[in-house]
């Protein structure tokens, strides 16, 4: 039998082959158990040995190309089929992307609200002194007012700062900051984290958000507060809040209040969300404030609350939690 020849015919039948599903008649013509290749194996039998080696060595190269040959074609249907059936009509597979925190996006809104009131944002130190987070708020040392804040005080001390260290319990030692290095009218909201040394509950944890607010000019009234207070909680919660002012008492305000919220849409319990008051005169003293005159009004908003009513979300200590079914559904 002419190899040769039976080679031509197989490269001719591959090269007309259109799909995959044909290879496997190839296959059988031309290394099946019948196919003429095979037969040749057979043939060679009777043979002198020389003669076997020299003809059976050839047919066995022409064996090996001929699989060689089905295999490479075989491959290139599998990837030329990977195209057939891709469909770009498919909607995509959506990758998960990073978000935002729920607190870190109530934040920010509150923060646009202010400053389309024109507050500017400012920010303190987390570490503070008793300075300036009691004695010059008109907390003294061993005054019962001072309860109101449970504190985590620092071990270490910093040596040019006479007074102890501690973590901040409220945003308001930026009252005393700022007013220490800026002078009236100013108006200016500070953000950040405090830290309170308590027992945690739905909705008390022992470190939170708060939002400074301090307004201060010859003519800041008591009604400004009031409307700019109420205008924030409407544009927060879509003008659906029911709001509360409650008199209260703050040692570096005169008079105190404390504002509760509550949906409309819900029969839910008011929360407390801040603390306020016009800034007591003596403030003006203690930062060195020459002017007489001035008025000012100050707040302490807690940032978590505000969260909490807007998502709905009865307890405090989940924005902590790290749980990934809470944090997805933002
Ligand atoms: C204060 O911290 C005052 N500095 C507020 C203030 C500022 C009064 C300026 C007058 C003038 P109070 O301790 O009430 O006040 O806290 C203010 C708000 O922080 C509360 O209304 C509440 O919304 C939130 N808050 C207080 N304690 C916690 C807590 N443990 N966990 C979460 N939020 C808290």
């Amino acid at each position: 039998m002419d190899l040769e020849k039976l080679k031509q015919e197989f490269e001719k039948d591959l090269s007309l082959i259109k799909e995959k599903k044909d290879l496997e008649n190839i296959r059988i013509k031309y290394l099946g158990r019948k196919s003429d290749l095979s037969l040749f194996f057979e043939s060679l039998k009777n043979l002198p040995v020389e003669e076997k080696k020299e003809k059976a060595k050839k047919a066995q190269s022409l064996r090996e190309f001929i699989f060689e040959s089905i295999r490479k074609k075989e491959t290139l249907f599998k990837e030329t089929h990977k195209e057939e059936i891709l469909d770009i009509s498919q909607p995509g597979i959506l990758k998960e992307t990073g978000h935002f925190h729920p607190l870190t996006l109530v934040l920010n809104e509150i923060i646009e609200v202010f400053q389309k009131l024109g507050f500017e944002v400012v920010e303190g130190p987390e570490i503070e002194t008793e300075y300036y987070n009691f004695d010059a708020l008109r907390i003294p040392k061993e005054h019962p007012a001072r309860d109101m804040w449970d504190t985590l005080w620092l071990k270490s001390k910093v040596k040019s700062q006479k007074s102890k260290l501690l973590l901040r319990t409220h945003t308001s030692p930026m009252q005393i900051r700022y007013m220490e290095t800026h002078q009236p009218p100013f108006r200016i909201i500070v953000p950040g984290k405090t830290f309170r040394h308590e027992a945690t509950d739905l909705s008390h944890d022992i470190q939170f958000h708060q939002v400074e607010g301090l307004m201060v000019s010859k003519d800041t009234s008591f009604s400004n507060f009031k409307s700019i207070v109420e205008d924030f909680l409407k544009v927060i919660f879509k003008n659906e809040v029911n709001i509360r002012f409650r008199p209260s008492y703050f040692p570096f305000v005169t008079p105190g209040v404390e504002v509760d919220i509550k949906l409309k849409s819900k029969e839910n319990k008011w929360l407390e969300v801040m603390g306020a008051g016009m800034v007591h005169p003596q403030l003006y003293e203690i930062v060195g404030y020459k002017e007489k005159g001035l008025q000012g009004f100050a707040f302490g908003l807690g940032v978590e609350r505000i969260a909490m009513i807007k998502y709905k979300i009865n307890d405090i200590r989940l924005f902590t939690s790290s749980d990934i079914r809470f944090l997805k559904q933002f």
